[in-house]
């Protein structure tokens, strides 16, 4: 299996409009791949501006807040470059599309590297921080994973989230754990509903 980094992706439309989206690139050689499912913004965006900055960042924030709704992280110009970075990136990627490898769910668009440039320090690792990146992923699959393994693997993150999260960490977290509640209540309302309609 290849090396997947988990960072923050921007891209821009023929306009300049700037989408942000969090994506696992996925490292081949010396190049990254950014495989968007169908239907996507940043595939549309790739096709008619073959460039996207990668954001490194630790605020887990952005991740959590891009999967619910909370998609307005500022961003700031990058010198010489047409698309913006993640103004909480502690580094960033310039990349160039060098190629796509067409797909009818997943297209591929393989990218070179052109320039990375540090913003801040890394700080070291944190548990809270690799937590919210897992419920995050856990969040991207309530609709086909079984409830039973999303709750028992809540229950082990939560453990980490406790005894190891800042504020920014509750905050990502409790906004996930919101999505989480709000999925099964609505679930649990069209069960009950199709339990009570009449039977035709
Ligand atoms: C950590 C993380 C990694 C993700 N990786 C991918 C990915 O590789 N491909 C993808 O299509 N969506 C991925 N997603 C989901 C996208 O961020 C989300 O679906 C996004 O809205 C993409 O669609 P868009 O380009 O229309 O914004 C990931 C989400 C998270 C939190």
């Amino acid at each position: 299996m290849p090396m997947i980094r988990e960072a923050v992706v921007t891209t821009i439309d023929g306009n300049g409009a700037v989408h942000i989206a969090p994506f696992g690139l996925i490292e081949s050689g010396s190049e990254w791949i950014i495989a968007p499912f169908r239907p996507s913004t940043t595939l549309n965006n790739l096709l008619a501006v073959p460039k996207a900055i990668v954001s490194y960042t630790d605020d887990m924030r952005v991740f959590a807040g891009c999967l619910t709704g909370r998609k307005q992280w500022p961003t700031v110009p990058v010198a010489d470059f047409p698309v913006p970075r993640l103004a909480a990136a502690l580094s960033h990627a310039e990349l160039a599309v060098d190629r796509v490898e067409d797909h009818a769910e997943r297209p591929r668009f393989v990218c070179r590297v052109e320039r990375i440039v540090q913003h801040a320090p890394f700080l070291g690792l944190n548990r809270a921080k690799a937590a919210v990146l897992e419920l995050c992923i856990l969040v991207s699959r309530l609709d086909f994973l079984p409830r039973e393994k999303i709750e028992r693997e809540i229950d082990y993150l939560k453990i980490a989230i406790d005894k190891t999260a800042g504020p920014d960490e509750q905050e990502a977290w409790g906004w996930l754990m919101q999505k989480v509640t709000d999925f099964y209540a609505a679930k649990n309302a069209t069960a009950t509903a199709g339990a009570q309609s009449p039977a035709l």
